[in-house]
């Protein structure tokens, strides 16, 4: 029952569709524009910047908050904290609030990260912003950061590691259509430093 509650309010906070909520706000549907991800690069490349990464900073909190709060109330058990993150990036992944069509889980699985291992969390970070800001494709640089930070989380923990290359590895599936543009050379490029200069 315990985990059942744990994984409930994970899951719900998890599936808050920030990414779609605040473009909204500018009238526009994430849904129907760019790649149609309810995600904060899609926001970010049609709504700008500011919503873009408020989107992204929201979408880690949303996760990062319960992972933290059931990690430190149930003693950083591994059971209660794999319930709490893997339920918080199946919210954002798939949504109830939006017939359970969400993102891909980067913004999200970078909130676990930082719950469980901040020092991962400014690895992804970084290297996602370096492979973004050189490559302009923001599905490689995420791809990559998140393996990345898993490979770091072996140096701290074993089991969080696991965890990471789990999620990484969900996330990695649900970039299937970027993977497929990426080795046809059709992936869509987002200009961050562009964009920010505007
Ligand atoms: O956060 C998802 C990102 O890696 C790719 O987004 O909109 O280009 O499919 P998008």
């Amino acid at each position: 029952m315990e985990y059942f509650l744990v994984g409930l309010i994970s899951y719900l906070c998890g599936a808050v569709p920030f990414s779609y909520l605040l473009p909204r706000l500018k009238k526009i549907d994430v849904r129907k524009v760019g790649s149609g991800n309810v995600g904060g690069t899609n926001a970010l490349r049609a709504a700008g910047p500011v919503i873009g990464f408020t989107c992204m900073v929201l979408d880690a909190l949303k996760t990062f908050i319960p992972v933290l709060v059931f990690a430190q109330l149930y003693n950083f058990d591994k059971n209660f904290v794999g319930v709490a993150s893997i339920a918080a990036v199946l919210g954002h992944d798939f949504p109830i609030f939006l017939k359970f069509k969400g993102g891909k889980g980067v913004a999200s699985t970078c909130g676990v990260f930082f719950a469980l291992c901040p020092a991962c969390g400014f690895v992804f970070l970084g290297s996602w912003l370096i492979l973004t800001i050189l490559t302009k494709y923001v599905s490689l640089a995420s791809i990559s950061s998140l393996f990345l930070a898993s490979i770091v989380a072996l140096f701290f923990d074993k089991d969080i590691a696991v965890l990471f290359f789990l999620l990484s590895a969900f996330s990695t599936f649900r970039h299937s259509d970027n993977i497929e543009r990426l080795l046809k050379g059709a992936e869509r490029k987002t200009d961050l430093i562009g964009m920010v200069k505007k």
